[in-house]
């Protein structure tokens, strides 16, 4: 499809500097939940690098204009013009001052984007366009400005008003009416302005920063959430130091406030000192939060935190640009998270990090990369930005990042941060501003570089190895390609990439050898990163006295897909042995989808299935292995999911992945009953909860083990333990997992076995929405049967009381936990799944069209499916087509259908 002639589409070609530069916002707004006053008084000038002319044109979107003053003179009704997209004024002069006035309706705001209402108190969200929903701006990311802002609300009801900056002015007016003020005396961008009303009570702290400066730290939530703030403050205290001591960055601020919302887009927004959190990423207490749920908070805190300078004080210049911010921010917190897992210097610790953040990207980013939404981390071109806050931006934008870390070293990294901020603090730029930095910091030529921003699509190297015992050399050849990558990736793709490539090699006593490349004088020890820059390569090292195996892309060192033929003998022997702990877990991976993908192609045929006892030796192994740690072995034995599995398979088809992933497992929990049983017993942690890593760990694999339990034909012991741990949890990760476990039991002992828990969950948490989410999400993603249909399940839980689709979490908790999170059921072959989906879009679009456009996307791989499936859910995709209105959810359903 062309769309050059679709005036909807923005390209980055396109870019132009904007008309007017503003160097000075002061807003007054007087809230009220239906219709809020806002003045907006702006110093403006003409933009000597732009091209004139005349008119002055400004966004805004779902206002009612009241009239206009340049200079203090009110304009005339001809000389400016309110429509459906902003404002329009005839000749202005090349200074002046503006004042705008206008109105918006934040209780009638299902968008949550603007200004909004949520729970009776008000909050904005403005990336990337919601200021313009606020009052008529430049809404463009290269306009910067210092804010000060009024805000005037009645105080009973909106006790607490806050913005961005430091408090300079409050006080009492007339009618039970109060006002605060608030400067920032930073340059921001609008889409980093923030508002926030209402009845709210803080935790505070008060830090000291490095350099002597006192800080002010709060977050903020409604007073019943009280309870469930120190763990952000400490996640906030413990991101603070970490920038200083990694990257030597300082908070700027004298006060940084953090503020809860239930009702939330996305997870968080980085506001100049006023970060506004989805409530999922704040709230933590044992009784309410799992402990994957306390790592999120910890994550996400550090990650909005880091924007202060990678995003605020260093900005994108358009939108096409947000990996810059984004790729850059997500690196920096799973660095952060790393470092708080187990210190810098316990590899294996940083390594379960390590794993978790690849498994996303290979399940997720890979899958966004194979399809019609493929896109560069720097997009060529979109139809609505909110649709580009994607895997592909944030998560390969990191791993891009992550690269330079890898050619240069942590050092060399740091000198080409440094830098960045020398030449760029307070302005907004580009990811080639940020590349050239590290190329200049390094003495490096980064050209070819620029192709990891440009070209979509998962890279594939494939490996040939080749040892001469006569001469002890081993040579290894590694070529690049796409493989055949979907239409949207190809039309991007120019030439070949520079791929760090890390190796090692192992020897015959599982013990790596010392690396030598032909050439060098000396070995470089036993990790080497070769630097791929040609479409085929091949490195020869010396000195090798036994033919070696070798261990690729150590740590994952670049995101690529290895192609090598291991022997399911070599790959137990590097889950055994490799020095390097992601490898480790990545053999067992291989093995793990190899054997999957050979019993789905049986169970497509109608054969038996049978998994081989080396299969079962190899992880038996592992389990058992007490020299690692339990976190490490957790993710060992967790299989594939079924999701990335099916993404494997020439035509995915999820009935047949589910049947040999649950025969594998059955399997697994059969033949190490004894073992799994004592693995349970052994990690029960007694005494009180704690969030650390290492009791994590213990019980992220018990309750690994209670799932294994609960997967047998007779699944009394799991029922057993499983109603104990229920009844005597005293954190949210054992209850919860108690209870996910006597729902899989339910599947072979029938639902007589979780519906009391179930119950009894619901009383127990009625009164806090995060945890009924999990209630929801639990149900929605149980295993099904032909019995026992889980979209039945879901249509009975969607007339449940507490079910509302305006909530996001709660929506999200339900609906895409079943289209998104339960392929088997989800997949239905008579297309129950596809229609509930259809309708559940439709009904979005027209209240929240970015979380209807998320939703939307479930669908969008239905040309990789089996035609039985795929058919269904083209036809699906075009029921949505016709229906739907917004911007959001009509490119995705196009894209996908062109
Ligand atoms: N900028 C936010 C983040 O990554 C994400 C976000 C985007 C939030 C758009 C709201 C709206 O931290
Ligand atoms: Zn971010």
């Amino acid at each position: 499809m062309s769309d050059t002639a679709n005036p909807a589409v923005i390209r980055r070609a396109d870019y132009a500097a904007p008309a007017f530069l503003v160097d000075s916002v002061a807003l007054e707004f007087d809230l009220a939940p239906e219709r809020t006053v806002v003045k907006n008084t702006m110093r403006l000038r003409r933009n000597p690098d732009a091209t004139p002319g005349s008119r002055l044109e400004l966004m805004g979107e779902a206002l009612a204009f009241i009239g206009a003053a340049i200079d203090g003179k009110a304009l005339a009704a001809g000389a400016v013009r309110a429509h459906e997209h902003g404002l329009s004024i005839g000749d202005v002069p090349d200074a002046f001052e503006l004042v705008i006035e206008s109105t918006c309706n934040p209780v009638e705001n299902t968008t949550l984007s603007g200004l909004y209402v949520s729970s009776g108190n008000f909050f904005t969200q403005c990336e990337a366009e919601g200021f313009r929903r606020i009052t008529y701006f430049f809404d463009r990311p290269d306009v910067m400005a210092t804010y000060t802002v009024t805000l005037r609300a009645d105080k009973s009801a909106y006790p607490v008003l806050l913005s961005n900056g430091n408090l300079v002015e409050e006080g009492e007016l007339a009618d039970g009416r109060h006002f605060a003020k608030w400067e920032d005396p930073f340059k921001k961008p609008c889409y980093l302005f923030a508002l926030v009303a209402g009845k709210l009570v803080a935790l505070e702290e008060r830090i000291r920063s490095r350099s002597g400066k006192d800080k002010l730290l709060q977050v903020w939530v409604e007073p019943h959430d009280l309870d469930k703030t120190r763990h952000a403050m400490d996640s906030l205290i413990h991101s603070i130091h970490w920038d200083e001591e990694r990257f030597g960055l300082e908070l700027d601020l004298d006060r940084f406030m953090i503020v809860a919302v239930s009702d939330f887009n996305m997870g968080a927004m980085e506001n100049k000192g006023l970060n506004i959190f989805n409530t999922k990423y704040v709230l933590a207490n044992p009784e309410t939060a799992t402990d994957t749920d306390f790592s999120n908070v910890e994550a996400v805190v550090g990650h909005e935190y880091f924007h202060n300078w990678t995003g605020n004080r260093v900005t994108c210049r358009d939108w096409f640009q947000l990996s810059l911010k984004e790729g850059l921010t997500v690196f920096r917190d799973q660095e952060f998270s790393s470092d708080m897992q187990g210190g810098a210097t316990d590899e294996t610790a940083r390594a379960v990090k390590r794993i978790e953040d690849v498994r996303v990207l290979r399940q997720m980013q890979f899958a966004e990369d194979a399809g019609p939404m493929a896109h560069p981390v720097r997009p060529e071109s979109y139809v609505e930005i909110n649709n580009f806050y994607t895997m592909t931006v944030y998560e390969k934008g990191a791993e891009v990042v992550r690269m330079y870390q890898t050619l240069f070293g942590r050092e060399g990294f740091r000198r080409g941060m440094d830098l960045y901020f020398k030449r760029h603090d307070g302005q907004a730029v580009t990811c080639d501003d940020f590349r050239h930095a590290m190329a200049d910091a390094n003495g490096r030529d980064l050209a070819q570089f620029e192709r990891w921003y440009s070209q979509a699509g998962t890279p594939r190297v494939s490996v040939r190895t080749a040892y001469d015992a006569a001469t002890q050399r081993y040579s290894i050849t590694l070529a690049q390609s796409y493989g055949d990558a979907a239409p949207a990736a190809r039309e991007t793709q120019t030439g070949p990439l520079l791929i760090p490539f890390a190796i090692g090699l192992i020897g015959r006593d599982g013990k790596d050898i010392a690396l030598r490349l032909e050439g060098e004088r000396s070995e470089t020890g036993t990790t080497r990163v070769i630097e791929l820059t040609e479409p085929e390569q091949t490195f020869t090292f010396v000195d090798i006295k036994e033919a070696p195996l070798p261990s690729l892309l150590r740590n994952f060192s670049a995101p690529v897909i290895v192609e090598y033929d291991y022997t399911n003998d070599e790959l137990a022997f590097l889950l055994a042995h490799d020095s390097d702990p992601f490898n480790r877990w990545e053999a067992g991976q291989r093995l793990a989808t190899r054997e999957l993908l050979a019993l789905a192609a049986r169970a497509a045929a109608g054969e038996s299935l049978s998994l081989d006892d080396s299969f079962v030796a190899a992880f038996a192994r592992v389990l058992t292995d007490e020299s690692l740690s339990p976190a490490f072995r957790e993710l060992a034995m967790m299989l594939p999911s079924e999701a990335y599995l099916a993404e494997q398979m020439e035509q995915a088809d999820p009935a047949a992945v589910h049947a040999a992933r649950q025969f594998a497992r059955k399997r697994l929990a059969t033949a190490l009953k004894n073992e799994w049983l004592a693995i349970y017993e052994r990690h029960v942690t007694p005494g009180a909860y704690e969030p650390t890593p290492q009791a994590a760990g213990q019980r992220a694999l018990k309750n690994l083990a209670l799932a294994y339990l609960a997967e047998l034909d007779d699944p009394a012991d799991a029922v057993r333990l499983a109603n104990a741990q229920y009844d005597s949890a005293n954190n949210m990760t054992d209850r919860a997992a108690a209870l996910a476990a006597l729902l899989a039991a339910s599947a072979t002992a029938g639902a007589g076995v979780a519906e009391p828990a179930l119950d009894q969950f619901y009383r127990r948490f009625e009164k806090e929405p995060l945890v009924i989410d999990k209630w929801f999400a639990l149900q929605a993603t149980q295993r099904g049967s032909a019995k026992h249909r889980v979209i039945d399940v879901v249509r009975r839980l969607m007339a449940h009381p507490a079910f509302t689709l305006r909530n996001p979490n709660r929506a999200r908790s339900l609906i895409f936990s079943f289209c998104a999170a339960n392929p088997a059921q989800f997949h239905a072959v008579d297309g129950s799944g596809y229609a509930y989906w259809a309708e559940q879009v439709v009904a979005l679009d027209s209240l929240n069209p970015q979380v209807a456009a998320r939703l939307a996307r479930s669908l969008e791989l239905w040309r990789r499916y089996t035609p039985a499936l795929g058919d269904q859910m083209r036809a699906a995709l075009e029921r949505v087509a016709a229906q739907v209105k917004s911007r959001d959810v009509r490119e995705i359903v196009e894209k996908a259908l062109a």
